[in-house]
C-alpha cells in the first residue's frame, strides 16, 4: 500500500480574518502535509489587477482581466529561510505585498469573477491531487475538493478577528486603524457571502470551529481530536 493511501485532504473554510492560515499550516507541520493558503493565489491577482489599473472603486474591468489571465502566473514556492511556501505572482515573491490593506479592500471583487475562481480552483485541485493537504479558503469543502476526508468550518466573533487583525498588522508597522479593519473583515464576509460564484458557506458535512475564545495550543488540539476520529 502507498503511503498516499493514508493520506487525507483537510479542507478548512470560514471568515475573513479568524487565523484558518495558521491553524492550518500548524496542522500540515504536524502531519508532514503541504499546506496551502488560497486566499493568497486570490490576492495575488488582486496584486496584478491593482498594479495594471484593472480594478477602481472596486469595479473589476472584466473583460481585459479575462484577457490577461494567461499572463498571471501565480504559484508557490517554498521559502528556504522560513521554510513557507510563499505566493509568487509572474517571477516575483509578493508573500508580504499581498497582505496589504490595500489588497484586503480589493480581493473580494476581483475572487468573485468567474474565470478567475475556475482558473485557480483548477491550480488547486492539481494541487491536492496526491492528498495530504491542508488547504484553507472559502470554498475548499463545498467546490475544490467536496469530497475532502476533514471539512472544517472557522469562525469568531467580528471583534475578536478585527482586534487580531490589527495586531498583527500594527506589528508590521502597517499605520491602520482599528475601525477600518473592523469594517473590512465585516464586508469582506458580506461579499463572500453573497456572491453568485462559488459563495462563502459551511458545507453540510463541516465541523464548526468558534475560536473566539481559545488559544492556537487549544485550537491545534481540536482539530488533531478531530483527525484522530476520523
Ligand atoms: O483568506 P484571505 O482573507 O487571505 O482571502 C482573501 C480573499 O480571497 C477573501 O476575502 C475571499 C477570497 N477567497 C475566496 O474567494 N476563495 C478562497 N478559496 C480563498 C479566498
Amino acid at each position: 500500500m502507498s503511503d498516499n493511501n493514508n493520506k487525507i485532504i483537510i479542507a478548512i473554510d470560514g471568515h475573513s480574518s479568524c487565523g484558518k492560515s495558521t491553524v492550518a499550516k500548524e496542522i500540515a507541520q504536524k502531519l508532514n502535509y503541504i499546506f496551502i493558503d488560497t486566499g493568497a493565489m486570490y490576492r495575488a491577482v488582486t496584486l496584478y489587477c491593482l498594479r495594471h489599473n484593472l480594478i477602481d472603486n472596486g469595479i473589476v474591468n472584466i473583460p481585459e482581466l479575462k484577457n490577461k489571465l494567461d499572463q498571471i502566473k501565480v504559484y508557490f514556492r517554498l521559502n528556504p529561510e522560513t521554510q513557507h511556501n510563499d505566493i509568487w505572482l509572474i517571477g516575483e515573491n509578493v508573500e508580504q505585498e499581498i497582505r496589504l490593506l490595500a489588497v484586503s479592500n480589493n480581493v473580494s471583487p476581483v475572487a468573485a469573477v468567474a474565470e478567475v475562481r475556475h482558473r485557480l480552483v483548477a491550480l488547486q485541485q492539481e494541487m491536492g491531487k496526491s492528498k495530504g493537504i491542508v488547504m484553507d479558503g472559502r470554498d475548499i469543502g463545498t467546490v475544490v475538493f467536496p469530497e475532502a476526508e476533514l471539512k472544517i468550518f472557522m469562525t469568531a466573533q467580528p471583534d475578536v478577528r478585527a482586534q487580531r487583525r490589527f495586531d498583527e498588522l500594527t506589528l508590521k508597522g502597517e499605520s491602520v486603524s482599528y475601525e477600518e479593519i473592523r469594517a473590512n473583515i465585516i464586508e469582506r464576509d458580506r461579499y463572500d457571502e453573497t456572491r453568485k460564484e462559488s459563495p462563502l458557506r459551511k458545507a453540510d458535512d463541516a465541523i464548526v470551529l468558534d475560536n473566539s475564545f481559545m488559544t492556537r495550543d487549544e485550537q491545534l488540539k481540536w482539530v488533531l481530536s478531530r483527525i484522530a476520529e476520523i
